[in-house]
Formats: C-alpha cells, sequence, structure tokens
C-alpha cells in the first residue's frame, strides 16, 4: 500500500520563534511519523516581496538547521531548498494556465500583501499557483498548514481539479489539516497580536535560540490580567489565556491538566513555571541547531539528499503533466 504522502512548505526567514515552534516545527516532527514526509523550504517564495539577497542564503541554512534540531530525521523526511529542485518552476507556469486569474485576485494574502508594498509583484499575484505547484508535484495527500493558509489550499484543490478534468486524472486532490486551538500563540506583550518577528513588541517574542536568562525576563514581564487566578478564557483573561495555552505548547499537557495543577496558585509561580518549561525545551534543541549552523557543508549534504529524492518523487508528476498537456516531449 502507498504511505501517505504529507508536504509543507517553510519559509526561509530567520529568527524562529515559539510561535514558529508551536504551529510548525512541532508537527513536523510529529507528521514524519504518520507517512512520507516532506518539508521544503520555500525561498523561492520569499522573493515575491522585497527581499535582502545578503539574508536569503543565510534564512534558508536557519530553517534547515531548525528543522533538523527540532527532531526531523532526514533518514525518514525529505527535506529540501525549493529553487534546487527546477520542477516547481516549471510546473507553476503549466499549472498558471488552469489557474483563474479572477481567484487569484481574491486571495487575501495577496490584497493584504499589496496594500502593505509600494511594489506589488507579478510573483506577488501567482504566488499561490507555486504553492500549487509544491504540492501536487509530489502527489500530496495532507498538507499540515496554517489557518491563514487555508484559501490557498483550497485554490490548489480547485487548480488540481480542473487540471484533471481538463487533461485527465494527472494529480491527487490534497486536503489541509490545520492546527487544533492553542497552536495560535499570541504575543506575551500584546496577547490580541499573535507571536511575530515583525509585529508586535519584541520582548513579547520568545525566539528560539534566546538564552535561558532572556526567556525568563520575557516571562516574568509577560502581561497578565486582573485577579490572580489561573484560568483559561481568552475573553476576560487574554494574558493568562495565552500563556496557558503556550505552557500546553511547550508541555504536551492539556488546558485542564494545566488549570488543575495551579489551582489556588498564583500568577506568579505558574509564570515562572511557563519559562522553566520552555528553557526545558529548548535545551536540547539550541545546542543542536548551534552545532549544525556552524558546519555550512554538513547542511548543503543533507540538504543535497533532500533534493534528490525531492526530483525522484516529482519529476514523474511533471512529464505526466506535460503528457497530459499534449506537449511534444523530447
Ligand atoms: N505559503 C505558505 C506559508 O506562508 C508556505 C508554503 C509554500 C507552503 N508552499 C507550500 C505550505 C506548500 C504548505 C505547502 O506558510
Amino acid at each position: 500500500m502507498r504511505l501517505m504522502r504529507i508536504f509543507s512548505g517553510i519559509q526561509p526567514s530567520g529568527d524562529a520563534h515559539i510561535g514558529n515552534y508551536s504551529g510548525g516545527f512541532r508537527q513536523y516532527a510529529a507528521t514524519q511519523e504518520q507517512g512520507e514526509a516532506f518539508f521544503c523550504i520555500v525561498d523561492l517564495h520569499a522573493i515575491t516581496i522585497d527581499h535582502d539577497p545578503a539574508a536569503l542564503q543565510e534564512g534558508t541554512l536557519d530553517i534547515a538547521a531548525m528543522l533538523f534540531a527540532t527532531g526531523i530525521d532526514p533518514d525518514r523526511a525529505t527535506v529540501f531548498v525549493q529553487s534546487h529542485v527546477t520542477a516547481h518552476t516549471e510546473a507553476t507556469w503549466l499549472l498558471s494556465s488552469v489557474a483563474s486569474h479572477g481567484q487569484l485576485g481574491r486571495m487575501t494574502q495577496f490584497k493584504e500583501k499589496s496594500a502593505e508594498e509600494s511594489f506589488i509583484s507579478a510573483a506577488l499575484f501567482t504566488y499561490p499557483v507555486l504553492m500549487a505547484s509544491d504540492i501536487l508535484l509530489y502527489r500530496t495527500d495532507i498538507v499540515p498548514i496554517g489557518d491563514d493558509q487555508r484559501q490557498h489550499l483550497e485554490l490548489t484543490r480547485d487548480i488540481a481539479q480542473r487540471f484533471n478534468s481538463r487533461y485527465g486524472e494527472t494529480l491527487v486532490v490534497p486536503k489541509g489539516v490545520y492546527p487544533e486551538t492553542g497552536g495560535r500563540v499570541m504575543n506575551l506583550q500584546e496577547p490580541a497580536v499573535k507571536m511575530s518577528k515583525s509585529r508586535g513588541a519584541e520582548s513579547g517574542t520568545v525566539l528560539m535560540l534566546d538564552p535561558p536568562e532572556t526567556i525568563r525576563k520575557k516571562l516574568k514581564t509577560a502581561v497578565t490580567d486582573s485577579g490572580n487566578e489561573v484560568r483559561h478564557d481568552p475573553e476576560e483573561k487574554p494574558g493568562i489565556s495565552n500563556l496557558i495555552e503556550l505552557m500546553t505548547v511547550v508541555t504536551g499537557d492539556s488546558i485542564k491538566d494545566v488549570e488543575s495543577r495551579y489551582d489556588g496558585k498564583g500568577y506568579g509561580d505558574f509564570k515562572s513555571d511557563v519559562a522553566d518549561a520552555i528553557v526545558e525545551l529548548l535545551t536540547p534543541i539550541q545546542p543542536r541547531y548551534h552545532e549544525l549552523r556552524q558546519d555550512p557543508a554538513e547542511l548543503f549534504r543533507l540538504l543535497a539528499v533532500g533534493a534528490e529524492k525531492a526530483r525522484a518523487e516529482s519529476e514523474p508528476t511533471l512529464t505526466k503533466m506535460y503528457e497530459g498537456m499534449g506537449f511534444a516531449r523530447p
């Protein structure tokens, strides 16, 4: 029987934080157990908005090191860089002929990002077609992905279905898997703002590479709400509820477990325990990260192995696409 095929794409931006861990790295390490997993560092997507050429390679290697450090096993899963596998750009051209211009223009992410940019590139508009190519080339069944990518995943499904109905059954129509509640970690200083490296107070973002003292300080100064009761109630208590969710992300315990463990204890004890739990989580990850990150030759070697596997998997799908569309093949 064919194993379940899992695919996800990760932006090569540096400075990963605990919100990325919650919605990303944690899921990736877990999903590699469920089938054949492909994790693609999407450097081609990074150029759709203004980007810094000097930072692109660094960001790519940062993310690669973080994926391996957080538990992706290169023997089990395939980790590769999008631009190393040329099938992605080729498939994007083919699929852009079955992607609807009107539907691309209705993508919320395109509308939001184009409102922020002074130069709106054509690549920002076709971004979702490249994403569809990533997914469809691997005959993907399951895409673990953030809630904000739902519309892009639906577009991918539409593209696959349209391709199949025009040119015959060729592409697998994938399903999105979205994180359950708790996947969304908010800024510790501004619990209404999602934790991010570009938005919200810096002191409210816990970085994967923060030293223990910094983590303890950030937790100590995290905003809490009136009262002193550790109870999950995002409406009334957005600050403490975020810390409870953070605790569940880091330890794997349920919200109920956390609430009952802190029944009768106050915010102070709880905050310092959340800090300890984060430090404990990161203690093995950080040295693994630094060791790999200081060895670019080894990272490039691992990524070359990944690219080789990715090419072998994607080429047959690309060939079928060309054939189905009626191209004279060499
Ligand atoms: N657009 C996704 C994001 O911003 C990243 C991405 C690119 C992706 N290609 C993908 C995610 C394929 C899943 C599958 O998060």
